[in-house]
């Protein structure tokens, strides 16, 4: 009966848990963002960190795990808001947006300063359209990056263009609650963390 079953399901999960103890319930991806979001061999390691902002008062169930990754000075480098904005604006000139004519770039910078980029990509079939964010991400990660702290999205129009919900659940998954920077091709217009735009996120930890 499937009443039966979903209550064996349910036991089996509380036996699981039960035998994992207290343990760190976390996977690994946001086992790495232990101590603010650091891995080893990060450069601000070494130095005096910032702790990051912590929301509260939401249903954030692992906060510390999710808590944003704050660049402290020796690492952002040179690398303002503008310098981000503008890598972003540059890498939108390579969008592939014939269908659309809605060309976006996106630059996701990681915690140790980088910056990798990304544009939107159309092609015949509509459905296999990438956004530019996802092309950041894919490529970051492909590149064995994995600590994110902000990304830029740039595109030609007057109000924010923010991340459609596809890349908003992966940018959450992979660079948890990330600084987000909206601007046009003159202007920033709008700066928001991710949780504010994926309030009540599925994420790895309801799978545990
Ligand atoms: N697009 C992005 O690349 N990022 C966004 O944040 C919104 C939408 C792309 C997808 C598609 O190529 C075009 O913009 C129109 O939706």
């Amino acid at each position: 009966m499937a009443g039966s079953d979903d209550r064996n399901r349910t036991r089996d999960r509380r036996r699981k848990k039960e035998r994992r103890g207290d343990a760190d319930r976390r996977r690994g991806a946001d086992r790495r963002l232990e101590d603010g979001g650091r891995k080893v061999g990060d450069r601000r390691q070494t130095s005096k960190r910032r702790a990051g902002d912590r929301r509260s008062g939401r249903d954030r169930r692992d906060e510390a795990a999710w808590k944003p990754v704050v660049l402290d000075d020796a690492a952002r480098g040179d690398l303002d808001d503008t310098a981000l904005v503008a890598a972003a604006v540059d890498a939108r000139e390579h969008a592939r947006a014939r269908f659309s004519n809605f060309k976006v770039g996106a630059a996701l910078e990681t915690s140790t300063g980088e910056v990798i980029t990304g544009c939107n990509v159309e092609n015949a079939t509509y459905g296999l359209t990438i956004c530019a964010e996802r092309v950041a991400l894919f490529k970051a990660l492909s590149e064995g990056r994995d600590v994110f702290t902000r990304i830029a999205v740039v595109a030609d129009t007057e109000e924010p263009t923010p991340p459609c919900g596809s890349c908003r659940q992966l940018l959450w998954e992979y660079c948890g609650d990330i600084e987000v920077i909206l601007a046009n091709l003159s202007e920033v217009t709008r700066r928001i963390r991710l949780s504010e735009l994926l309030p009540l996120p599925f994420d790895a930890r309801l799978l545990d």
